[in-house]
């Protein structure tokens, strides 16, 4: 008899709340799936460690902020801890909603709760 297939969006515990600090993060593996769990400026989010460009590990990128919208010549940096930069060609991501910042390619997100003081990741 073959083995019942897994259930869509199963939630997953990946760790207690107070473990992923603001601006910190944890590698998990659900699935064979490498996902990186941030904590955004107190928002727990959850995505594929996976580029849209040349599928690089972009969850172990370093996370910072971005140049904000301005006038010429003005450089006025914002959105700190919300920005992560792929490690290989740098693309950068609004981690809040997976879009890159310079193309139409998204990063993949996963629903996250956080259920009586643990994380889960629904996969
Ligand atoms: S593989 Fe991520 S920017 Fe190229």
């Amino acid at each position: 008899m073959p083995e019942p297939r897994s259930r869509k969006n199963e939630r997953h515990a990946v760790a207690t709340e107070g473990e992923i600090g603001p601006g910190t993060r944890k590698m998990v593996t659900i699935n064979g799936r490498s996902i990186g769990v941030f904590n955004v400026n107190g928002q727990i989010v959850a995505l594929l460690n996976v580029c849209p460009h040349e599928l690089a590990p972009v969850c172990v990128g370093n996370v910072s902020g971005t140049t904000l919208p301005s006038a010429p010549g003005e450089y006025i940096w914002g959105r700190e801890g919300e920005i992560i930069a792929c490690p290989w060609h740098g693309w950068e991501f609004d981690m809040l909603t997976g879009q890159c910042l310079t193309d139409h390619r998204k990063l993949h997100r996963f629903a996250v709760e956080v259920d009586q003081g643990t994380v889960y990741v629904k996969v």
